[in-house]
């Protein structure tokens, strides 16, 4: 039998993506779980619920968070960003045009995670070697790419950015 508290919602305002969201949520609910039924950002993905696989990464105070293991309610006053968050209209952000133009995904199911541990080491370390690329990534399985293409899309923002995506338009310059 449940105990009552466990059916009580409990309010929560946070910033996710730019904007200010108020919602109630049940106070065992995890982040992902919250982010995704109570706000429709399918775009967090769980694939353990162990904190191993790192699918569900996402920033909350653009530090990178396993969020299937924070709750919901703990989001109370934080700045939340997704995946959801990258692309402006129909315009991949470049980080995730150079995805695009170096095949770094196949299934699709660990890139959002992907993407938000590399926004977090690109933004503290704008020009990482491959090594150390390889060693923040560490903490996300992909099952698909070999991880050899990730690699290289995102040393090629970290070194061309923008440029990159014009580049990326008319194909990878080899
Ligand atoms: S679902 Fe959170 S780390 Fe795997
Ligand atoms: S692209 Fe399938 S798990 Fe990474």
């Amino acid at each position: 039998m449940r105990r009552a508290d466990e059916d009580q919602r409990l309010d929560v305002v946070a910033t996710v993506n730019g904007r200010e969201r108020r919602f109630s949520v049940l106070p065992r609910l995890s982040l992902a779980d919250t982010l995704r039924e109570e706000l429709g950002l399918y775009g967090v993905r769980t694939g353990c619920e162990h904190g191993v696989c790192g699918a569900c990464t996402i920033l909350v105070d653009e530090l990178p968070v396993r969020s299937c293991l924070m709750l919901g309610v703990q989001a109370n006053g934080k700045t939340i960003r997704t995946v959801e968050s990258l692309a402006e209209g129909s315009s991949l952000h470049p980080l995730q045009e150079a995805f695009r133009r170096h095949h770094a995904l196949q299934c699709g199911f660990c890139t959002a995670g992907i993407l938000a541990t590399s926004q977090a080491l690109l933004a503290e370390n704008p020009c990482p070697t491959r090594e150390e690329v390889r060693e923040v990534l560490s903490g996300n399985i992909c099952r698909c790419t070999g991880y050899q293409t990730i690699v290289d899309a995102i040393m090629d923002y970290a070194e061309n950015g923008q440029a990159g995506v014009a580049g990326g338009e008319r194909g990878p310059a080899e």
